[in-house]
């Protein structure tokens, strides 16, 4: 057997290493030259958990990489994992799939076997039969169903635990119609993915499975993040003892109960835009998910009000953002709530001292040397007028009243209350905790 795998983000290059490691053929592509020839060295392009290990061995095995798309041919199996961003109406853009689907339907147009073509990039209900399918019917000159399968197979792993979540999802998800290439894929995953439920289904259903998921846990986000104000005005109350009494009712559950200074990254904001602009045009008020996402925005006022309220005019004043990445255990800023935040104190004149284990190359992309970046948290402290921990290091257990002793004035605003169970010598607001008495 042998598999493409098209788009080396994320999904597609955890992807393929986990198919090559796992001893299959694989084919990593991505029409960037440049990061083609850093992979292929082992080198991944981010920073992912056990990522680097697990690219080496695949490429010790069957993993090749080339920006050719045409070893695509004969391929069993061709996942497209390219990239589907956001427009600025909240909307979509296809291009890149488009572009690619094209080309690859001109290649299955020459070819002899019949693949069967996945598509893990997030795209809206009715993509799929609307536009890729028509695109690849009318380039390969072949029908679907016939000459070679179509299936939607939307990705759900998370950032930090790409590889763990590519080789045991909690489910895997097939859209399309019920042929024998159905059949095969269905056997395939049963053999990649043993005892993960598969739910096999139709085109737009699958694609709208993608959307439900994300922004159900938007919402569970939103949804704490808003009893977390409350809160707030509640003396001695504590966000985290209410997610664990409310995540053991089993109709609730645990997970993404964990307040914070709003959702990031790449996927859950870029989704619900999408599905906002969806609905919209489909004529359903998105009531809910527009709230989700307002609640989600105020957390960053929520912040930059608390500041303040106690230092008043930020202007010149000294902030520290410990913490730029989306989420720990990742070097990725993209959509980071701590880049959000800083844009806007940059608008009133704040000096800003930033410090990340991982994330501080990416963080200097963006904003070059208008900023300052720490090599240590107690660097980071040195004169501030305020810290404010946006993400959860593991780094940061370890402050104590020691590394903020050379702060200007010792005012701590901790979004994810690391620093809860400590007595320290400083102003301390948690989001979530309401004031001690
Ligand atoms: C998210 C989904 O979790 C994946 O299932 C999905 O496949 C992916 O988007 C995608 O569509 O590509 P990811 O973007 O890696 O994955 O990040 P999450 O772990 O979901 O975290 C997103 C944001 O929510 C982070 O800023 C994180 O700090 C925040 N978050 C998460 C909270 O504030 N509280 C929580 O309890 C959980």
């Amino acid at each position: 057997m042998k598999i493409a795998v098209i788009g080396l983000g994320f999904v597609g290059l955890t992807l393929s290493s986990v198919l090559a490691s796992k001893g299959i053929t694989t084919v990593g592509i991505d029409l960037d030259k440049e990061k083609c020839s850093k992979i292929a060295k082992g080198t991944p392009t981010f920073f992912e958990l056990d990522l680097k290990k697990t690219l080496k061995k695949a490429l010790k095995k069957n993993l090749l990489i080339t920006d050719k798309l045409s070893s695509i041919n004969n391929c069993d199996f061709i996942f497209i994992t390219v990239g589907t961003p956001q427009k600025k109406n909240g909307e979509i853009d296809l291009s890149f799939i488009k572009t690619v689907v094209r080309s690859v339907g001109k290649i299955i147009l020459k070819n002899k076997k019949k693949p069967i073509v996945l598509i893990k990039s997030t795209v809206t209900p009715g993509t799929m039969k609307n536009v890729i399918l028509p695109i690849l019917e009318k380039n390969s000159k072949k029908k679907a169903g016939k000459d070679f399968g179509l299936i939607s197979n939307p990705e759900f792993l998370q950032e930090s635990k790409a590889i763990q979540d590519t080789i045991k999802p909690h489910v895997v998800v097939l859209g399309g119609y019920k042929t024998k290439f159905m059949k095969k894929t269905e056997k395939f995953f049963s053999r990649f993915n043993p005892n993960v439920p598969i739910i096999i289904t139709n085109h737009q259903t699958a694609e709208m499975i993608k959307y439900a998921n994300n922004s159900f846990l938007t919402t569970k986000i939103s949804f704490i993040n808003q009893i977390a104000n409350i809160c707030q005005a509640i003396p001695n109350t504590n966000i985290d003892d209410i997610a664990a009494a409310i995540g053991l009712d089993p109709r609730i559950g645990n997970m993404f109960l964990n307040a914070g200074p709003g959702y990031g990254g790449s996927c859950l904001s870029k989704d619900m835009n999408a599905l906002i602009n969806f609905s919209d045009n489909v004529g359903i008020n998105p009531t809910l998910l527009n709230a989700v996402e307002k609640i989600n925005q105020e957390q960053i006022q929520n912040i930059i009000s608390l500041m303040e309220k106690t230092l008043g005019n930020l202007m010149n004043k000294q902030i520290t953002i410990l913490g730029t990445a989306f989420k720990p255990n990742t070097d990725d800023v993209r959509d980071s709530v701590s880049i959000a935040l800083i844009k806007k104190l940059m608008k009133k004149k704040v000096k800003i001292v930033v410090y990340d284990p991982k994330a501080i190359k990416n963080t200097k992309n963006i904003f070059g040397e208008k900023i300052v970046y720490a090599k240590s948290v107690t660097d980071a402290l040195d004169k501030s007028h305020c810290a404010i921990i946006m993400v959860y290091w593991k780094q940061f257990d370890s402050l104590n009243n020691n590394s903020i002793k050379y702060m200007n004035k010792k005012f701590i605003i901790d979004c994810r209350r690391v620093l809860a169970k400590k007595v320290l010598d400083a102003e301390y607001h948690a989001i979530g905790l309401g004031q001690k008495i």
